[in-house]
């Protein structure tokens, strides 16, 4: 029989601590919340009464089951109040010492049988529970942000935690309606060790002024299907407490350079730019606490006049190739409205592509999305030609050929000859640098990048990529063609893996790096980053969609560009691909897929 928990102790109501009160409230469980002092327990309560009302406005909450759960939570400043109580889980800021400080407290003030609880982020549970009298009962419950909201729990246990303490806690994670994951102490657990690298990494790119915050974050939303960008997701967890946490996984996690916390953040932090606590870090939200962004000095202009600013008239497109990513660019333009002009090599392979794009737009028709009209209207903008000579009054190319330098050179050279001046030149290379192609030609200046992503009908994302000699018309072109067409265009610069694969791959490179350290299973790293983080795919099922040789040859790119130790691909990685293990494609990757 696992243990009944009837009254819970939550010490530190800031950003974690007052959802966790919350929690537990809602679960029928009476809470003792507690605070340093009496203005930090008026803003631990408004909070959980904000999170509460707004749960009664949005109809998830009976008015009288918010009251009900504020009845059962008991308010006090100091940790006396937790004489009685059968659990504490504390929730103070990310410091040893602090932590350190009020587990000694705790074990003087609490009941000999009470069990203790951290929700650290990264610092060492083991460290933690040695500053009591009772290790055995000291165990790490680390709840994820919002906490009424995310359904995971990691429960971590160190080398001393009583078996029948990490069952009760299981026990009590499954009354609360969480998934938990049982691990073991290590810097960052699973769902950090996982996301924080990646946090850095976007950070340092804001830093340096590669991409902006909304285009980060934009191209990890739609690009990835991540609840939020990483630099919001930044604000919400608070700076500060982002700041300490790579700071100790950085020293504990065997000084991954990754985990470094970018310069910028301690600048921002000791600025007093917390994120949304402070009312400012990253965005600007309307007040402090409040998840509304406010637009402010950076916000960019969004007007169809502000985005065709710059930007030249395109009526006719040419796109080369006849691939998947061809065929689904022909189609997104034609739609669109803009005459095409695609070229292949050879009329068999225009009719494989004209034929793919009737099949595509019927679909469309079938369900009940395209008009029979719109679809003939669309193919009757396209036109099929196997020679390159038809490009010649286009306003835009758009090359989508195979991913090898020499032929994609070869091609830019001959599109200098042919096409008109002032024509956008486009590549939808997705590994290979904008830069080399552009200079195959005379005009390096109308060269960008446009990455579509795959499938092109429907992923709402391109990143737009600017080389160090792309012209800003040629960017504000490709921007306004982006936005023409649906989709929202993301500017960066032209480095390896742009934004969203620079950011995704090295994630699911050390997903693998992770398992292969027998740390954790493929099931709970997927559970962990689904339901901790909201991701709609764990590393291991988007690592067998996309194929093992694909992401194996982008993180090799990666770490050859960067030379970065921590983007080496994992050695289990590149096995799997020796052993024709690529995913779902040859039916085996991470998992056997074929029973499916
Ligand atoms: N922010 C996140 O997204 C997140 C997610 C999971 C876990 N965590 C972890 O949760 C813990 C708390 O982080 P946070 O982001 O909620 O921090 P926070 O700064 O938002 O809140 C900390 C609270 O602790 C209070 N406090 C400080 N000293 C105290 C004391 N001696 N007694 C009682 N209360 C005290 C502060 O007044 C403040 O309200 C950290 O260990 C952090 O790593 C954070």
């Amino acid at each position: 029989m696992a243990r009944e928990f009837n009254t819970v102790g939550v010490v530190g109501l800031g950003t974690m601590g007052a959802g966790i009160v919350e929690v537990f409230a809602r679960n029928g469980i009476d809470a003792v919340a507690v605070e340093i002092s009496e203005p930090a327990l008026e803003r631990g309560r408004a909070t959980l009464a904000g999170s509460t009302d707004r749960a009664v406005a949005k109809g998830k909450l009976a008015a009288a089951d918010r009251d009900a759960l504020h009845e059962r939570v008991h308010f006090a400043v100091g940790l006396n109040a937790l004489h009685s109580v059968d659990l504490v889980i504390e929730a103070v800021p990310e410091h040893l010492d602090l932590k350190q400080r009020i587990f000694a407290e705790l074990d003087r003030v609490c009941r000999p049988d009470t069990i203790l609880a951290t929700n650290t982020s990264s610092l060492s549970v083991t460290e933690i529970s040695v500053a009591t009298t009772r290790p055995n009962q000291v165990i790490g419950i680390h709840f994820f942000n919002p906490a009424p909201v995310m359904k995971l729990v990691e429960v971590v246990r160190t080398v001393v935690t009583a078996p029948e303490v990490v069952a009760d806690v299981e026990a009590l994670c499954a009354r609360l309606g969480k998934v938990d994951v049982t691990i073991n102490d290590r810097a960052g657990f699973i769902a950090n060790a996982l996301l924080f690298g990646y946090l850095n990494h976007a950070v340092g790119m804001f830093e340096s002024h590669y991409a902006t915050r909304e285009d980060i974050d934009a191209a990890m939303k739609l690009g990835c299907g991540l609840p939020m960008g990483p630099l919001a997701l930044m604000d919400l967890i608070g700076l500060d407490t982002a700041y300490e946490i790579l700071d100790t996984m950085y020293r504990r996690g065997g000084r991954d350079r990754r985990h470094a916390p970018v310069p910028l953040l301690k600048q921002m932090v000791t600025a007093g730019l917390l994120g949304r606590k402070s009312g400012r870090g990253f965005y600007t939200y309307e007040r402090p606490g409040s998840p509304k962004v406010v637009p402010d000095e950076a916000t960019p202009v969004a007007t169809e006049a502000a985005l065709a600013d710059g930007a030249r008239a395109i009526a006719k497109v040419g796109v080369v190739g006849s691939g998947t990513m061809a065929t689904g660019i022909i189609e997104v333009f034609a739609k669109a409205g803009y005459e095409v002009v695609s070229v292949t090599r050879g009329a068999e392979k225009s009719a494989k592509v004209c034929e793919a794009v009737k099949t595509s737009l019927n679909k469309g028709v079938v369900r009940g999305k395209l008009a029979e009209t719109d679809r003939d209207a669309a193919l009757g903008r396209i036109s099929w030609s196997a020679t390159l000579d038809h490009l010649a009054d286009v306003d835009l190319v758009v090359e989508a050929v195979i991913e090898e330098l020499s032929v994609k050179k070869a091609l830019f050279a001959s599109l200098d000859e042919i096409c008109k001046p002032g024509v956008v030149l486009a590549t939808t290379t997705s590994s290979l640098p904008v830069i080399e192609v552009a200079m195959a030609t005379h005009r390096p200046a109308d060269v960008v990048g446009l990455h579509f992503f795959n499938p092109a009908q429907v992923m709402p994302l391109v990143e737009v990529i600017r080389t160090i000699r792309t012209s800003p018309e040629a960017t504000a072109t490709a921007r306004a063609v982006c936005a023409a067409l649906g989709k929202t265009g993301v500017v960066c610069g032209d480095r390896s893996g742009f934004i969203v694969n620079a950011l995704l791959f090295p994630y699911l490179n050390d997903a693998v790096k992770m398992l292969e350290a027998s740390y954790s299973t493929a099931d709970d790293i997927d559970h962990a980053m689904k339901l901790g983080c909201g991701y709609p795919m764990g590393p291991f099922e988007l690592l067998d969609v996309v194929g093992l040789d694909v992401s194996l040859a982008i993180q090799r790119e990666l770490y050859l560009e960067l030379r970065e130790p921590g983007f080496a691909p994992a050695p289990l990685l590149e096995h799997l691909v020796t052993a024709g293990y690529l995913g779902r494609k040859t039916r085996r990757g991470f998992r056997d897929h074929s029973h499916r």
